[in-house]
């Protein structure tokens, strides 16, 4: 029998490819012998690994060798356009590869337009951004992409060019440069499960083109989509059914088109290697604008397989697996950050330093919503307990809102353990953040709702959803305060729990939804756009008035932002929970070399305490009471106001 030798045949691979690389790139490698020798020692590095892979995904392919090569010399000649001042950031990041975990790391997330009207504008606005603390700004989509309809920007026509209205690709990269200078590390999504319909490749494919037509997945049938369908889930149900979307002009007679999620986002075919080496030069193209995190958009998406649900795949691990290492070689300071908002033992898959070094913590986030709405911490400690580790070079993103929706995506088998069902505690989530819950505080709306499974997921700002819409228009001053307490309080954890909090801009100062989304024809049928809205200044310059909303929410949230950055204990992610013994309160103790914090969260609208046992076991009164409002009774109990959140240290 004879056996493969994987090392061996890396080497034999290596050594008979190397040469040529060298052959073909002769001048540029005169031109910058020290970059060529850079880049030598890393392609030696990585490229058993990177082969292992690759071979994984496309030896069985005729032409593998082909295609290996031509992606060799994309990552060299992207190595030689790699600016200076790039090749030096990869060496500091080399060198500190857990710089992501330190304390002094706050993330924000907007929309160029929304916030500040294109690329010019968003570089005036350094000024706040460092004013708040950023040091990691994720720019929404910006590149080009189909007038009207685009889901937000997630359809893209080409990785390479920004969108017009919001300036050109050299200002990106100089924006960049400048983010940098003011200690901002820039993110931008790759959005690598599709394209826009309007993509040159799919228009390509539009025209017969056939090696194009081969970038999608595209049908002349049904036969091959009923298939498929059979196991798949329905992303966006409300623009189409299944998976699949009918094109008139394809083919002689038409043709149907893999398209999870809008019928105008084509979903790429990575099962051909050409649209895997193309997506790498995207991706060191962005790079090279000075791009630091790259966000891997519906990473549970790209690879299908027939008879599968196509969500998680093995050989999307190996994809991405292979994209890191592709970074690795030719931009080793860039990092990944995954969005699979997908049930937690999937999420966690994505992370690890070989894959997404960062990942968005979606479970996090919809437990501190249901410990709102609940007003109880049993899920959200649990959780914390048990999937809150990670991989120690890891970073979760911790976020309470983004630009999507909220999809209640906890393990039905966890809360089982609680005796809570997960398919009708999604209906009262569901209800309560609706404002159809008796006691419900929240101002949400329904995003996908599907008839036939029940599901549906939640938009809505922060601030609505916490209570702040309703007390204002409706109630008054004691649920005004409320609910300003409830943004703090699930700030406060995403700021202490450990990972890189995520701030999306506009919450910061409390900002409610605008419902005017209902007026745009590109936006009406999608009411994630409630939670979309213009950023207001004039309303951001109340955040300096201590009196108003504006400014209540934002220098509470800026006091917590100082605290993080002050304390040491919130670097890493070292977390453990303290059972409080009080269903209300969650207690976790943060430490990070020898440095130590303990929080504690009172999710209830009444005063709760810890009782001194507890407190002494975690020896609470030997730390300093650096945030928040309590009362230490005789007993040697501690009584935290409603909704408070406390940080000892
Ligand atoms: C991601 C984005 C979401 C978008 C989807 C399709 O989930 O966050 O906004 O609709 O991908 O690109
Ligand atoms: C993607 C995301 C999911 C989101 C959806 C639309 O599926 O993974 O979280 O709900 O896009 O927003």
């Amino acid at each position: 029998m004879i056996t493969f030798n994987m090392e061996r045949e890396s080497k034999h691979t290596f050594e008979r490819l190397f040469p040529r690389v060298e052959r073909e790139l002769g001048n540029f490698i005169s031109a910058d012998p020290q970059g060529w020798r850079e880049f030598t020692d890393r392609l030696q590095k990585y490229f058993p690994s990177f082969f292992h892979l690759y071979l994984g995904l496309y030896g069985a392919r005729y032409d593998f060798f082909f295609h290996l090569e031509d992606l060799l010399l994309s990552l060299a000649r992207s190595w030689f356009a790699r600016a200076a001042d790039l090749r030096q950031l990869d060496k500091a990041r080399e060198q500190n590869p857990l710089w992501f975990q330190s304390n002094q790391m706050l993330g924000g997330v907007c929309y160029v337009d929304l916030f500040a009207g294109d690329l010019e504008g968003v570089k005036s606005k350094i000024p706040y951004f460092k004013e708040l603390g950023l040091t990691y700004l994720h720019l929404m989509p910006l590149f080009k992409a189909p007038e009207g309809e685009n889901d937000g920007g997630y359809a893209v026509s080409s990785y390479r060019e920004v969108h017009p209205p919001l300036g050109t690709m050299e200002q990106l990269a100089s924006l960049a440069r400048e983010f940098r200078k003011a200690g901002i590390s820039l993110v931008v999504d790759l959005v690598f499960n599709h394209t826009s319909d309007e993509h040159l490749w799919a228009e390509r494919a539009k025209a017969g083109d056939e090696e194009y037509a081969d970038f999608y997945r595209i049908f002349p049938s049904r036969e091959l989509p009923d298939a498929y369908e059979r196991n798949l889930r329905e992303i966006f149900p409300d623009e189409h059914p299944g998976a699949f979307t009918f094109f008139a002009n394809l083919f002689k007679d038409g043709g149907w088109v893999w398209t999870t999620f809008h019928s105008y986002q084509w979903d790429l075919n990575y099962s051909n290697p050409a649209v895997f080496n193309r997506m790498a030069e995207e991706m060191l193209f962005l790079a090279n604008q000075g791009v630091e995190v790259i966000r891997l958009d519906a990473v549970a998406f790209i690879w299908k397989e027939m008879g599968t649900n196509c969500e998680n795949l093995p050989g999307a691990h190996q994809l991405i697996q292979a994209f890191n290492a592709v970074a690795r070689i030719a931009s080793p300071g860039l990092l990944f950050k995954s969005e699979a908002i997908v049930h937690p033992d999937d999420v966690a898959k994505y992370i690890s330093p070989v894959e997404c070094q960062l990942s968005y913590n979606p479970l996090l986030m919809a437990l501190l919503w249901n410990s709102l709405a609940t007003r109880k911490v049993r899920l959200l400690s649990q959780a914390l307990a048990t999937r809150f580790k990670i991989h120690p070079e890891a970073a979760w993103v911790n976020y309470v809102r983004v630009h999507d929706d909220i999809g209640w995506t906890f393990s039905d088998e966890d809360a089982v353990m609680l005796g809570v069902n997960g398919y009708d505690h999604r209906r009262f989530l569901n209800e309560f953040y609706r404002g159809r819950f008796e006691g419900s505080f929240a101002r949400g709306l329904p995003f996908q709702e599907n008839p036939k499974t029940g599901d549906c997921r939640i938009s809505g700002t922060c601030a609505s959803l916490a209570g702040l819409e309703k007390a204002i228009k409706e109630e008054g001053p004691n649920e005004v305060e409320f609910a300003i307490r409830r943004i703090l309080l699930i700030h406060g954890v995403i700021l202490t729990a450990g990972g890189i909090p995520l701030i999306y801009l506009g919450d910061e100062i409390g900002t409610l939804n605008d419902y005017t989304y209902r007026d745009d024809p590109a936006h009406e049928r999608d009411s994630r756009w409630v939670h979309r809205p213009r950023a207001d200044w004039e309303k951001y310059a109340k955040r300096h008035e201590p009196a108003s909303i504006e400014g209540r929410v934002y220098q509470g949230l800026k006091t917590l932002i100082e605290l993080r950055k002050q304390l040491e204990a919130f670097a890493g992610g070292e977390l453990e929970i303290i059972p409080t013994e009080n269903d209300h309160v969650l207690g976790f103790l943060r430490s990070h070399a020898g440095h130590r914090a303990i929080i504690f969260a009172n999710f209830s609208e009444k005063p709760q305490s810890v009782s001194a046992r507890i407190v002494e076991q975690f020896s609470v009164h030997s730390k300093k009471q650096l945030y928040g409002g309590s009362v230490n009774s005789p007993q040697g109990d501690i009584q935290i106001d409603p909704l408070g959140f406390l940080i000892f240290a």
